[in-house]
């Protein structure tokens, strides 16, 4: 049996419990009463309910974040006492109401008054976000406080079956990282909406309108029952839009200098940036596994890469050795194939000493470096190439259809 949870009450019991944690009432009854008689007068009443607690909250849709006065400061030692605990008084699965005009300059994000914001979580709600965002991209280059930060301030939200998490054209309010579920992206051209990825019970989505201060670039809707974690726009502008600040003096240079992206505007050169994340790997360790699902791509950054690659024929038979195939170094990139081919990894990538990569998922990859696909599909044809003279067949990497 299926129950449909009401919209509206996941907010409305986290609003009123953060409520009873932060005041402590000694009669729960009594202060339940006052709280909901209070907001359904104030509701009535058509204003945004302040509970007089010094914090307001609003469960009407259309709340602009950038006008919401719930936040509270920390206090200048940086240490949350009673007072600086912040509730979650956002209504966060509202919609902006009007497109934000703030372009994007990092550098100049207004994070000098910090905000934090804690969603009290079970240890199984902490374990199952901790697991979830082992491998977002965005985070990976995030110090150990601004991650607390940024784990503190996410929140479970249950999504059914064909719910429209992110509506094309809207404005953002949150980015989300999956939990559970399956997910299709569709892109609107020309009035006609197109499939062009889906999420698998990973992955992460809604950073571009909160990163650039644009609509919606996407639909993403649930094609199962799931659960998502959510980053308000506030918190994912103060941690991630700063931190890519950092990201773009580091790697612009870098960025710039490789003959694979050139045929890239320089915009989109930094739009490959802020999406990147790095990743590190100890000698030998391996990378990418011959015949796994693919979901990244891969620039080493530093240190050289070892690919390697068994025959298909006899992919299991204990004679069949892994042969080197390809070594690469700063500012070469691997694991293309499969993303372009739409088939598993057609070989393994193992760390020669200590290795850096800058690492970007399959959606960014797809969305950001289809100029540069006909590069990689030159040095696709010489791999086709390189697998006769060893193998004597070029192992059907590059046909979609094996
Ligand atoms: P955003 O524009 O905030 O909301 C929709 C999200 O869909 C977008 O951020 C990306 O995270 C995600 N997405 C995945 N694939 C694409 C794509 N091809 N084009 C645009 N957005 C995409
Ligand atoms: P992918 O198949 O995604 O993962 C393994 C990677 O090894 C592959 O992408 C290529 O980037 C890289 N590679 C290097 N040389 C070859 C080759 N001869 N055949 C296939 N892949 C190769």
């Amino acid at each position: 049996m299926s129950i449909e949870i009401p919209e509206g009450l996941t907010e409305l019991l986290q609003s009123f419990t953060v409520q009873v944690l932060r005041k402590q009432p000694e009669d729960l009854l009594e202060f339940a009463l006052q709280y909901f008689t209070q907001l359904k007068q104030s509701q009535s009443q058509g204003a945004p309910f302040s509970h007089g607690m010094g914090l307001p909250f609003s469960l009407t849709k259309g709340v602009n974040f950038a006008e919401e006065p719930s936040m509270q400061t920390d206090s200048e030692n940086g240490e949350e006492d009673e007072e600086d605990f912040v509730a979650p008084v956002i209504n966060r699965f509202s919609r902006r109401a009007s497109v934000c005009a703030e372009a994007y300059n990092p550098d100049e994000e207004d994070d000098d008054t910090e905000v934090k914001i804690l969603f009290p979580k079970t240890d199984d709600q902490r374990n199952r976000l901790q697991e979830a965002c082992t491998d977002i991209l965005l985070f990976k280059n995030l110090d150990q406080e601004q991650m607390s930060q940024v784990l503190d301030a996410m929140f479970e939200k249950l999504v059914q079956c064909g719910e429209h998490v992110i509506d094309q054209g809207d404005d953002g309010d949150n980015f989300y990282v999956i939990d559970r579920g399956t997910y299709d992206i569709f892109v609107k051209s020309d009035g006609v909406a197109r499939c062009v990825c889906a999420y698998d019970n990973r992955g992460s989505f809604g950073e571009l309108a909160l990163m650039y201060n644009t609509p919606r670039a996407a639909t993403i809707v649930a094609t199962s029952v799931g659960a998502i974690w959510g980053l308000d726009r506030a918190t994912f502008r103060r941690i991630i839009v700063k931190n890519n600040a950092k990201k773009r003096r580091l790697y612009e240079n870098f960025i710039e200098s490789l003959p694979f992206l050139k045929s890239l505007e320089f915009s989109e050169r930094l739009k490959v940036v802020d999406v990147i994340g790095t990743k590190t790997y100890c000698d030998e360790e391996q990378i990418i596994a011959q015949g796994d699902g693919a979901d990244s791509f891969f620039i080493v950054e530093s240190g050289e890469v070892r690919i390697t690659m068994k025959s298909k024929s006899k992919p299991d038979a204990e004679t069949n050795e892994a042969v080197e195939i390809a070594r690469y170094i700063r500012g070469q990139y691997f694991g293309e194939l499969a993303l372009v081919t739409n088939k598993p990894r057609a070989a393994s990538a193992y760390a020669v000493g200590n290795v850096k990569c800058l690492v970007m998922d399959v959606q960014a990859f797809e969305r950001l470096l289809g100029p540069c696909m006909e590069i990689m599909k030159r040095n696709i044809a010489n791999y086709e190439e390189q697998l006769v003279a060893l193998f004597g067949t070029n192992m059907d990497i590059a046909d979609p259809s094996t």
